[in-house]
């Protein structure tokens, strides 16, 4: 059981964003639940949070699953007593098709993924959260305004993913919950558009991506994790419902603020 640190629960963390996410929350000592299916990199990431300060339960499962997200929550409560935030941050680009050719299969494990298990998870931490007074923190994408061909399942679910944000906003007025695009960014995620765009995507879509990694204009992960990671702890109650770009300057400034410019660094 843990009193005062705040409990954070955060779904793929494996990688990318979310390993961001958690070594910075680690820097601030936080109780965390990370969660992904791949076990080996969850585990160097589980670890490298706690070099850095962090308590960690790192839980191996696939959060396309109603059952897994309920299993997730009632875990966490079990091993630090309380939630004070979720974030949402687990996704899937593929299947990159268009519609005409999509496999609906693959489309509705996408929706699993992105829409529904964010929702399962809230739903089961909702009696935590109206607690502690906590806060939801999804992770959307520009995809969720703007139509991108070939993505259907992706754009579809990240559009619902801030609607729904919007809604759990009106719905628990005790609860703060944001939604956050942040930003093109330099993951594995950019590098599966790069490598199975050219064969489901228009070339100028690719093009636009591939430029932007070859210029070195991705953003690094831990820029917006830092982001994620100062809305999870402070959200202020007066942004929920919103849907927030990470460089926003009413969010970014508090962040590089509380965590400072310099990367977290590693006692190895
Ligand atoms: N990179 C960008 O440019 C960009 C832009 C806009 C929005 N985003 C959003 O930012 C978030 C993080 O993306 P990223 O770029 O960091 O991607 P990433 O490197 O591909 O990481 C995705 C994470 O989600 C986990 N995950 C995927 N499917 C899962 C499942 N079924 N169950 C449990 N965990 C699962 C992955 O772990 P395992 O594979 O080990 O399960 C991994 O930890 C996503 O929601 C993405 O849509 C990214």
């Amino acid at each position: 059981m843990t009193d005062r640190k705040p409990v954070i629960i955060l779904t793929g963390a494996s990688r990318g964003i979310g390993a961001d996410v958690a070594r910075w929350l680690g820097t601030k000592g936080a109780c965390l639940t990370l969660t992904a299916r791949t076990e080996k990199l969850l585990q160097k990431v589980a670890q490298e949070a706690e070099e850095l300060g962090a308590q960690v339960l790192p839980l191996s499962v696939d959060i396309a699953d109603r059952d897994v997200c309920r299993y997730t929550i009632r875990k966490s409560v079990e091993k630090f007593g309380h939630v004070n935030a979720l974030i949402n941050n687990a996704g899937i680009l593929e299947p990159i098709d268009p519609i005409s050719e999509v496999n609906p299969h693959a489309w509705t494990y996408n929706l699993e993924v992105n829409l529904f298990a964010p929702l399962y998870m809230i739903q089961a931490a909702i009696p935590e959260l109206r607690k502690t007074a906590g806060r939801v923190i999804n992770i959307s994408s520009g995809a969720a305004a703007n139509a991108v061909e070939g993505w259907s399942a992706y754009c579809s679910a990240k559009a619902g993913l801030t609607h729904l944000t919007r809604v759990l906003a009106l719905e628990e007025p005790g609860i703060t919950a944001v939604s956050v695009r942040p930003g093109v960014v330099d993951t594995a995620m950019q590098a599966r558009i790069r490598s199975e765009g050219p064969d489901h995507m228009p070339q100028e879509k690719v093009s636009f991506f591939t430029k932007l990694w070859k210029e070195g204009m991705l953003e690094p992960s831990d820029v917006p994790a830092r982001v994620i990671a100062w809305l999870a702890l402070h959200a202020p109650g007066e942004l929920s419902g919103e849907f927030l770009n990470y460089d926003d300057p009413l969010i970014a400034g508090p962040a590089l603020s509380f965590f400072g410019e310099k990367k977290y660094v590693m006692n190895r």
